[in-house]
């Protein structure tokens, strides 16, 4: 399975990219007139892909260039900020999607990610692939075993959202959100056998 890994996993800036370009889709489905139904699914789509994308970065990828860049102020605030939007999650969940606040929470929470995503394809992953360039395939798959034993679990639930979410024929998508879907659907129909 680790070789399987190996060879299957994108590096890990090729993998935090796609994470991030997922994620922005997710939020470009929201729209004001878009039913209750719907953008509940989208919310909770978003957030835990995004506490997923969260921890991730901060057991594997943050650690591993903090170990190499030295005193780069992103890299210092990339925490906090995950905090911070662990924080708007949290409230975000509190909420009904018939709440007025609903809407601007999550708008809230979409301009952060928005911010925090520019820093990092701009320079956490740029400083990555220069200071840590032998190191991007083994982090990957490093990512991916990782990314497994904590989406796996939740599956069905991350299907179940995606469904709602995505109009039809764009379940492509639910996988793509988890950057490994094709892994996680053989580990769901493992667990179904
Ligand atoms: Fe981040
Ligand atoms: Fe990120």
């Amino acid at each position: 399975m680790n070789n399987v890994l190996s060879k299957m996993s994108p590096s890990i800036t090729k993998m935090i990219r796609m994470d991030h370009t997922h994620v922005l889709s997710t939020f470009h489905k929201f729209e004001v007139d878009t039913s209750s139904v719907r953008k509940q699914a989208i919310v909770k789509t978003a957030c835990l892909a995004l506490e997923i994308h969260a921890q991730l970065e901060e057991e594997i990828f943050y650690p591993a260039l903090q170990a190499v860049a030295g005193d780069n102020q992103v890299l210092h605030k990339a925490k906090p900020e995950h905090d911070e939007m662990k924080r708007l999650i949290a409230e975000l969940r509190g909420l009904a999607p018939e709440d007025e606040a609903f809407d601007l929470k999550f708008h809230e929470l979409m301009r952060d990610v928005m911010h925090h995503v520019a820093d990092e394809e701009t320079v956490l992953l740029p400083a990555a692939e220069l200071l840590l360039k032998d190191r991007l395939g083994e982090l990957g798959a490093q990512m991916t075993r990782r990314r497994l034993e904590l989406a796996g679990p939740r599956v069905a639930e991350i299907a179940g959202n995606s469904a709602l979410a995505m109009p039809a024929g764009t379940m492509l998508m639910a996988g793509g959100l988890l950057a490994g879907g094709y892994l996680l659907k053989r580990a769901f129909e493992q667990r179904r056998h």
